[in-house]
């Protein structure tokens, strides 16, 4: 047996301490197969709905779900209101801790002051229901107001990750077709203020509909000021009333749309509504991570820029009335052990990360968080690539303290929500696997042609039953839609995109994606993506981009181009290092700092099948050092000899 075999074969039962208060039981999957509809129905009723459904899933016109049919309720009154008129205004939201080390706590009557404040603003901007608004941010506050300020007025917000570069921006300006931009002077990473606005001034200028951006002072870094245009958050928003009488909308009416990387080029804005989505992840915070709103100091160490923020950060643990941490810097800054004294400052006793961070704290060894109290954390999450046994296991004994239950959640930012992961106080874990689909959620492993796979197989991942946080379309692009997820299998089947063995046991394992999306640091970058934007470069004629798999990172970004005639001279001299350096730039300036390859090797050709497809599969092998693979479709089987031979060639990774 291999080291992790053996590794994967280890068994944690359910703590009994927790077992036996948890807020969901065994049961809960008994109850759901009996009758999915009544148990979403039953799970909707946690909410507060102005007018209840009719109806609780329209699937008449697949693949395009209704849930909730003629429910109406306000998701911001949800998140916020309800809670104080329950008494619980003093309750903290959100202790917020600046990287520089500023702090703030925010309780659920501040939340609702502050987001009633920035609606009115919106309101006077001229921001209507179904209108668009960008929100590219730091990791403040601020970030969560404006957020609920949308959905408060029934405006659909469209968050930029604040680390993609202006032109990233600007694509989802004007495919989501914004009004207004809200943004941040800069905010604090690595030490140091990094601005925001430039980019933000550069997208605008090419984006037709944003008739004005505003803007946080958060950094006080000089910024460009476009007169009209601009406005500090300070000026619009801190003169509103603290009143504004929610209104209630359509349990289908757009919340946001979040753009993610698929196969081509274009990103895909992922279109979420809103009764069904606040339903599905209100319970699944509650469910998978036992959350006690009224002990539990819960924290998603992530950032709000992608899925995981939205759902975890910001609306499942305020429909349930969580106390949350949010942390606006890195891990390492100013020191190694910054999140663990942030678990033991505030007594986190929930803690949901990335298996990338994991490996990171396992690199930088275990003495690190042994010098910190983490004895108040009691459940522990992973999300956004599989967890390696051993990381799993560190996380349990490092940061766990050998009590904590590790919840392996699989889930898109099509899914909206947890789909596939265990409960804390009913699975007997297996580390490594992600386990079994919860309750009212139907997946199954598949082979090529759709047919369901028994145990002990490895397959595609398919979710054969529409739920209530998934996306609703693509915005703007109903037959993308349709094509990418809904064709490969039928109409009424979803193709997730990634590959998944079923065990003796029935337990799912996640093995990654199946597609040409990479998965870096739990992002989602496309190979097409950066390959267009290679070529995009003066002196780029071909380029192929693989994803590698990475000690650290999970996998890792490299690039293999064919450079233009004229400038295969530069790519001659000094080994082409400058040159490197250059598309590497290039490229993180093209899309984002996050999507700058580990690695650029130059190379004379590419290895082609007869069809003029690249095989990856082949340069994957070159990028992670192995013995080729079966080259024989190759249109000439000489092309590999002629890049084996180049290496090592010029490649690089500075950070
Ligand atoms: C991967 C992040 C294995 C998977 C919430 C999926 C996972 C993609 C897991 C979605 C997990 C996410 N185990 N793989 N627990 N969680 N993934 O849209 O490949 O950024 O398709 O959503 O991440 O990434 P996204």
């Amino acid at each position: 047996m291999s080291e992790s075999t053996e590794l994967e074969s280890r068994r944690f039962p359910v703590p009994e301490q927790l077992a036996a208060r948890a807020n969901v039981g065994p049961e809960v999957y008994e109850e759901a197969s009996r009758d999915r509809l009544a148990f979403w129905a039953r799970q909707a009723e946690r909410l507060t709905w102005e007018q209840t459904w009719d109806q609780v899933l329209d699937w008449t016109n697949p693949p395009f779900a209704k849930w909730f049919v003629g429910g109406r309720l306000n998701v911001a009154y949800n998140c916020v209101d309800r809670h104080v008129e329950a008494g619980h205004g003093e309750q903290v939201a959100y202790h917020w801790e600046g990287e520089p080390g500023d702090r703030r706590t925010i309780t659920y009557a501040q939340l609702k002051d502050e987001v009633c404040k920035a609606a009115n603003a919106l309101l006077e901007l001229g921001v209507q229901a179904g209108d668009r608004v960008a929100v590219y941010m730091p990791m403040i506050p601020e970030t969560v107001i404006a957020m609920l300020a949308c959905a408060r007025i029934g405006a659909v917000h469209m968050v930029v990750f604040g680390g993609f570069s202006a032109d990233a921006l600007a694509s989802r300006l004007d495919d989501s077709g914004a009004v207004l931009v809200i943004t941040a002077d800069g905010g604090y990473r690595r030490g140091a203020a990094s601005a925001l606005k430039p980019a933000v001034d550069d997208a605008v200028s090419r984006s037709g509909a944003v008739r004005n951006v505003v803007v946080v002072k958060r950094t006080e870094q000089d910024v460009d000021w476009t007169e009209g245009r601009d406005l500090w958050w300070h000026d619009v928003v801190d003169r509103q009333s603290t009143e504004h009488t929610p209104e209630a909308f359509d349990a289908e009416h757009p919340l946001y749309i979040m753009y993610t990387s698929g196969t081509t080029a274009k990103p895909k804005g992922i279109m979420h509504t809103s009764g069904g989505y606040l339903t599905q992840v209100a319970w699944t915070h509650w469910a998978v991570f036992d959350l006690q709103p009224d002990t539990d100091v819960f924290w998603t160490a992530a950032d709000v820029g992608w899925v995981t923020g939205h759902s975890y950060i910001v609306y499942g643990p305020l429909a349930n009335r969580a106390t949350s941490v949010m942390y606006e810097g890195t891990p390492e800054t100013p020191h190694r052990g910054r999140w663990f004294e942030i678990i033991d400052r505030y007594e986190v006793s929930i803690l949901y990360t990335a298996p990338t961070v994991i490996r990171t704290f396992m690199k930088w060894g275990e003495d690190i968080p042994a010098e910190f109290d983490l004895s108040s954390l009691r459940v522990l999450g992973s999300v956004g690539e599989p967890i390696n046994p051993e990381a799993w296991l560190w996380y349990h004994e490092h940061i766990g303290g050998g009590r904590c239950p590790v919840m392996d959640t699989w889930w898109q930012t099509e899914t909206g929500a947890h789909m596939i992961t265990p409960l804390p106080g009913v699975t007997t874990l297996k580390p490594g696997s992600a386990q079994t689909p919860l309750p009212g959620i139907s997946a199954k492993v598949v082979d090529d042609e759709g047919n369901e796979l028994g145990d002990d197989t490895t397959g595609l991942l398919v979710l054969t039953e529409p739920w209530p946080a998934m996306l609703r379309t693509i915005w703007g692009d109903d037959d993308r839609y349709v094509d990418t997820y809904w064709s490969r299998f039928g109409r009424e089947v979803y193709f997730a995109g990634d590959g998944a063995k079923k065990d003796a046991d029935g337990d799912i394992w996640l093995l990654g994606r199946v597609d040409d999306v990479m998965n870096v640091s739990g992002h989602r970058i496309s190979t097409t993506e950066v390959e267009s934007s290679l070529v995009a470069h003066p002196t780029v004629a071909e380029a192929a981009v693989v994803g590698a798999s990475d000690p650290t990172t999970g996998q890792g970004i490299v690039a293999f181009v064919i450079l233009r005639g004229d400038a295969e001279q530069l790519g001659r001299e000094d080994s082409g290092d400058d040159l490197v350096q250059q598309l590497r730039q290039h490229v993180a300036k093209d899309i984002g700092p996050i999507a700058k390859p580990r690695q650029i090797m130059v190379v004379q050709e590419l290895p082609k099948t007869r069809s003029g497809k690249i095989m990856r599969r082949l340069l994957r092998d070159v990028a992670e050092d192995r013995e080729l693979g079966d080259v024989t479709t190759l249109t000439d089987s000489s092309v590999m000899s002629l890049i084996k031979d180049k290496l090592p060639a010029t490649s690089s990774s500075d950070d």
